[in-house]
């Protein structure tokens, strides 16, 4: 492991108020949100999906680093290169996720657990060989009423410290990924109670596993309350309820956090960013910006359905959002850019 090539490369990713581009769904899940639109699901559209992407005018200005799937690596742009080439040529690092996805649980019903360590050490230095610099694992955490058990926060946080230091060992950056789900039937207050206890998990399997702090990157979710509560907290309880959960559980030698958006409208996904910066930006010791997927592509998807005639239209929705998020990474976004009054 070569510290100070992982330490620069994380660092490279979150440089100049950049953050990342998560554009790693796997087949099925690129399928389910083309199906909604009536895009055919095919390899070939989702290729094109994902060149015009990559394509977009000004994206290199927002976006640091892009998570691929593994089908995306091995296919190329129109113009023969791979999108490891193109994305490398714009200054964007190539990431690719790694995890093979969330499994049941043994004897915990309702629970996942992510599942991939078995022959990653293999896999991560054929995705070395292809251009990867960085890589990401999700584990998902639902609440309940009982939920989550210490079993399933226990088996998560092990096996994402033991996937970031098979990355490391492999001079990849890990993006560590503890997702707790918006769905459900909580409050904010429990969404922060569980992002601490699943956080501080994590941070400690880190450390068992003697993850370098320096060379890897957090992905959490915000503390939210669920998804379609009819009260829905402020932009500035839910910057305020974050930043405390965070600080209490990220060691400060951590140089980023990357929120995933996990299924809230673009536009708050900015302004929830927006408002952590605004009021926290001068006392948190982490970089906190974006690794959004949906909040980035969705409503560009929206513009595309598939038809070639709509790439522009779409590219040009997909620019605003990133620039959207970087400048929330400043604390500089404003709803108005958004047409919110
Ligand atoms: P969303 O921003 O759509 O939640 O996706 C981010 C991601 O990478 C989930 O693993």
């Amino acid at each position: 492991m070569n510290a100070d090539t992982l330490r620069q490369t994380a660092q490279a990713l979150i440089d100049d108020d950049k953050g990342l581009l998560a554009m790693d769904e796997s087949n099925p899940t690129c399928n389910q949100r083309f199906a909604a639109l009536g895009i055919p699901q095919t390899a070939e559209a989702r290729r094109a999906w994902r060149e015009l992407i990559v394509t977009t005018p000004g994206l290199n200005e927002s976006i640091g680093g892009a998570i691929l799937y593994d089908e995306t690596l091995r296919q190329c742009l129109q113009d023969g290169r791979p999108f490891s080439q193109a994305l490398e040529q714009l200054g964007i690092q190539v990431g690719i996720k790694v995890d093979a996805g969330a499994k049941a649980l043994a004897g915990h019903a309702g629970e996942k657990v992510t599942e991939g360590l078995d022959g990653l050490r293999e896999r991560l230095s054929e995705y070395v060989a292809m251009g990867a610099r960085f890589a990401k694992w999700r584990a998902v955490i639902s609440i309940d009423a009982n939920l989550p058990s210490a079993a399933g926060i226990a088996a998560n946080a092990h096996a994402l410290a033991r996937y970031a230091a098979l990355c490391q060992e492999a001079g990849l950056v890990p993006i560590v990924e503890p997702e707790v789900l918006m769905t459900g039937k909580h409050t904010l207050q429990r969404s922060a109670d569980v992002s601490a206890q699943v956080l501080h998990a994590v941070f400690e399997q880190l450390h068992v596993q003697d993850v370098l702090l320096e060379g890897m990157l957090l992905k959490p979710s915000m503390v939210l309350p669920r998804l379609d509560s009819d009260h829905q907290d402020s932009v500035h309880e839910v910057a305020d309820a974050t930043v405390t959960v965070l600080l209490r559980a990220v060691p400060a030698a951590v140089p980023g956090i990357a929120f995933l958006s996990g299924g809230q409208s673009a536009e708050l996904a900015s302004a929830r960013l927006n408002a952590m910066n605004r009021r926290f930006i001068a006392r948190v010791p982490w970089a906190l910006t974006f690794s959004f997927g949906r909040a980035i592509q969705q409503p560009a998807l929206d513009i595309w359905r598939g038809d070639p005639a709509n790439v522009q239209a779409a590219q040009r929705a997909l620019q605003h959002r990133a620039a959207c998020n970087r400048l929330a990474r400043r604390g500089e976004y404003m709803p108005a850019m958004d047409g919110v009054a």
